[in-house]
């Protein structure tokens, strides 16, 4: 790859994480639709048309010994002859890999507040994390894993996850707007079938959050995670909703792939 790339020189680029088990990929359609989106808000033409990535990512996976593993998929805007903010015509650089999951431990997360200073757009999968990263550093530096964020005191995220909490039979989650990936995990999390509990996509205060009874994240990697801090706030993470949550998304995970 040159160092005139586009995604070197300007995290100029968009990305999809799919998890894969059993050698097969989860919701590859919706990730698939979310990648057309995410190329579309940024003017980036794929060299591929979506049938060719679902062929692309089937065959890698039958080439691949990793059975639990993810796809990383991301293409770049491509190769500019001169450093230059002037966007012109380029082929875009795009990479499909496979990769064994994460040694990360999944253990339940402990969270920091912090303000989300992120752009505005945080919709597009975009491979620009650099704000993502210093608020990750900022959550270690207050001594938690990840940080959850807000604007302005209303919850939008995690650095890479999507956030509920749980209140009482109710579970609620900011809503899917402009500020926020809209996550495949969140939105199969919001449609399992068969759970006694009520789903709510809601405007969720800072303040309100810290009472939840219940926290969790959700993401290609990290499934369905329990929450056990909040800065001081603590919260249940035994026999409880979200073990019932995440049990359920593991059996359509086994079921859908
Ligand atoms: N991150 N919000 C943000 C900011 C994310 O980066 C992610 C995923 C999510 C969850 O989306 P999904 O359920 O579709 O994975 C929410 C990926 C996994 C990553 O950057 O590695």
């Amino acid at each position: 790859m040159s160092v005139l790339d586009r995604g070197f020189m300007f995290g100029d680029g968009v990305y999809e994480v799919i998890p894969v088990r059993g050698g097969r990929p989860f919701h590859l359609e919706a990730h698939l639709c979310r990648l057309e989106e995410s190329l579309k808000a940024t003017r980036i033409t794929s060299t591929h048309s979506r049938d060719e990535w679902r062929t692309l990512i089937i065959d890698i996976l039958a080439k691949s010994e990793e059975v639990n593993a993810q796809i990383y998929l991301q293409i770049t805007r491509g190769v500019a002859p001169y450093r230059s903010h002037d966007v012109g015509l380029m082929t875009p650089t795009e990479l499909l890999m496979v990769q064994p999951v994460s040694t990360e431990s999944l253990d339940p997360l402990t969270l920091s507040v912090c303000e989300d200073y992120r752009w505005l757009r945080g919709k597009i999968k975009s491979t620009s994390l650099i704000a993502a990263t210093l608020l990750r550093i900022q959550a270690r530096e207050q001594g938690a894993m990840d940080a959850v964020m807000h604007r302005d005191g209303v919850v939008t995220e995690c650095t890479s996850s999507n956030i509920f909490a749980v209140f009482g039979d109710s579970v609620v989650t900011p809503p899917a707007d402009q500020q926020i990936l809209h996550g495949i995990t969140r939105s199969e999390v919001l449609q399992l079938p068969g759970l006694p509990v009520r789903m709510v996509e809601r405007t969720l205060p800072l303040e309100e959050l810290l009472t939840a009874d219940e926290v969790f994240v959700t993401s290609s990697n990290q499934a369905v995670r329990p929450v056990v801090s909040i800065d001081e706030h603590t919260f249940n993470t035994t026999g409880s909703c979200t073990a019932q949550i995440a049990a359920a998304f593991e059996a359509l995970m086994v079921m859908d792939t």
